[in-house]
């Protein structure tokens, strides 16, 4: 299927340029220019582009630049392939670009992509959602320069327990452990970071809410890095065979594509 002249804004996975849609492969193979995000966009994506296609990186150029070549690309009847890192849902700011786009008449057509959370739980080998654990996971990030709405400052979204994953807020972390402290989580709490989960240089390091802090300055970490925090993320969790089992597959539970067998 051939592209049509519009934006289509890419999700382009987490890193692995293998962890791309099949869909969005094909639009940055087959679009006339490429517009992509950041470092955390792996260039092994644009490998493979057609000829004569434009690639341009928009870090450096401010929105109203990036509109500008995005609105006269598809002017020119070309299509745009916009690519933003991991999910572009997820802090991605594409609603702005969508507004000014919708406000030319250009059309708009979003392929997702995976997140780095998702990316970031495969890595380290977890589910966020156990059992009788937990069963809800909060994407939300710590207030820095960034406001962060009141109402969704980490200590309130902590008194739910579950399972957080923090989004830039790798320089953040004396005040991830004071809040979830605060909302009552335990020192011991598990406690994930992975930066730039699935490429080459990825690290991951298991550490506690307590200790946040001090495993962060011992790697030197400080931007693209995915905390994941909670008790899915016990590394023991695996050995406690007699707890946190789902019942989808308990042979004793019924739902609508399997009878349980105690129930035939
Ligand atoms: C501007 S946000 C974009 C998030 C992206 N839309 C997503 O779905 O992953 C950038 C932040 O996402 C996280 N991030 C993105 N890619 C990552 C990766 N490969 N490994 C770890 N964290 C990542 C980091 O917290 C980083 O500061």
């Amino acid at each position: 299927m051939s592209l049509t002249a519009k934006v289509y804004i890419v999700g382009a996975g987490p890193g692995d340029p293998e962890l791309i849609t099949l869909k969005g492969k094909r639009i940055i193979e087959q679009a006339d220019l490429i517009l992509y995000t950041d470092s955390l966009v792996n260039e092994k994506l644009l490998a493979q582009v057609k000829d004569g296609a434009i690639i341009q990186k928009s870090a450096g150029m401010d929105l109203q630049t990036i509109v500008a070549t995005m609105v006269k690309a598809v002017r020119e009847g070309k299509s745009v392939a916009r690519v933003h890192t991991g999910d572009p849902a997820v802090y991605g700011a594409i609603f702005e670009q969508i507004a000014m786009l919708q406000e030319q008449g250009i059309e708009v057509e979003i392929v997702p992509g995976v997140s780095s959370v998702f990316a970031a739980a495969a890595v380290v080998g977890a589910e966020l959602t156990i059992p009788d654990l937990t069963q809800t996971v909060i994407l939300t990030r710590v207030e820095g320069r960034t406001p962060v709405p009141d109402r969704e400052q980490l200590r309130k979204l902590a008194s739910h327990h579950c399972t957080i994953a923090l989004f830039l807020s790798a320089t953040l972390t004396k005040r991830i452990t004071s809040e979830l402290m605060e909302a009552g989580w335990s020192a011991e709490t598990p406690v994930v970071i992975v930066y730039k989960a699935t490429w080459p240089e990825q690290k991951i390091v298991r550490t506690t809410v307590g200790k946040l802090d001090e495993a962060m300055r011992q790697t030197g970490i400080r931007s693209q890095a995915m905390i994941l925090a909670g008790w899915a993320l016990d590394p023991f969790l695996y050995q406690r065979k007699e707890v946190h089992r789902s019942k989808l597959y308990d042979k004793t539970f019924t739902h609508g594509f399997r009878q349980g067998r105690d129930s035939r």
